[in-house]
């Protein structure tokens, strides 16, 4: 798809954006004592002076890049900020952390149902937030592996427990890395959250965080943890791709799955009346607002920023 390049692109403009905004204010430091700065507060160690050399190479770039974004003239509403992949390429940032495959059409979706229930929806209410209705566990960190497929599926998946049970449990992202290898899904080589959603109707149900924790690395598969489900879904639907406002109706009524390796989890308006989407990811809390952002919505483009509304999926149960 034409889109995927820029998406990625602006998901790595995305992935820069921290909390040092301000330090427009302080005094001129020099950019080798930002890097000395950055490297202490993030603890990063490298090898030889060769790699730190071409690591600093690499930083400068993105903070004059973010510098220069910062200063204004592209009339963007967000503001950049370095954090702890500023050292890192775009290239070496998109294979390291994306881990979204696009959606293939040879792909035997068994479970989907063709429909969209929210299809007649009809009132939205004008802003929400599903963390406050207790439908959003904690931010979580997928680490040095890319299975943003498997963290998505899963937020969606502990999303739709919570409104259909009432209990909000954390559940196991590494039981997905580890024992979904029979279809696409590849653990930390990258996955799709539909076929994520089919294993777990195939499997009847997913563990607990806590009973099958989070790794960061292709394992073995915990067969006896994995038998212990903790939740279960029925099946699972895409909404119409491309439609940002199908997407609202969907996410005014449950936490959605986003293929920006995202979880879509509210929506709102902001006091100068730009609508947002609410977005959890899985990059930590010290990535974006405490491991959240909000994405400009209803923009002039069908697919949505980032391609926000191409494949956007959410489970039933
Ligand atoms: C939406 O309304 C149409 C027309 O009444 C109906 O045919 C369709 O089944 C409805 N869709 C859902 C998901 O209820």
């Amino acid at each position: 798809m034409a889109s995927t390049t820029p998406c990625l692109a602006l998901l790595f403009v995305l992935g820069i954006w921290a909390f040092q905004v301000s330090s427009r204010s302080i005094p001129e430091v020099s950019m080798s004592d930002k890097f000395e700065q950055w490297m202490a507060s993030y603890g990063r160690v490298y090898q030889d002076a060769f790699e730190k050399d071409k690591r600093f190479q690499i930083f400068k770039e993105n903070v004059e890049y973010i510098e220069s974004h910062n200063a204004g003239h592209t009339g963007k509403k967000y503001k950049l900020g370095v954090n702890e992949f500023t050292d890192l390429t775009n290239e070496e940032f998109k294979s390291m952390r994306n881990g979204y495959k696009m959606q293939r059409s040879t792909i035997v979706a068994s479970s989907k149902t063709s429909s969209f229930r929210y299809e007649n929806v009809t009132a939205v209410p004008p802003s929400m937030d599903w963390r406050s209705k207790g439908a959003v566990t904690n931010i979580k960190d997928q680490g040095q592996c890319g299975c943003c497929w498997a963290f998505s599926a899963v937020a969606a998946m502990e999303g739709i427990t919570k409104l259909k049970t009432g209990n909000l449990v954390s559940l196991s992202e590494q039981e997905l890395v580890d024992c979904d290898i029979n279809g696409e899904d590849e653990g930390c080589s990258g996955g799709l959250m539909d076929d994520a959603f089919e294993f777990i109707i195939t499997n009847k149900g997913l563990t607990t965080e806590s009973n099958y924790p989070y790794q960061g690395v292709d394992g073995t598969c915990n067969k006896k943890a994995a038998a212990n489900h903790a939740a279960q879904i029925t099946g699972y639907e895409d909404v119409p791709s491309n439609s940002e406002s199908a997407l609202l109706k969907a996410v005014a009524n449950q936490p959605v799955s986003v293929a920006i390796d995202a979880g879509a989890v509210g929506y709102g308006e902001d006091d100068d009346g730009t609508k947002y989407w609410l977005v959890k990811n899985s990059w930590g809390t010290s990535w974006g607002e405490d491991g959240y952002i909000r994405m400009q919505r209803d923009i002039d483009a069908e697919e949505g920023l980032c391609g926000i509304a191409m494949e956007a999926s959410y489970p039933t149960a």
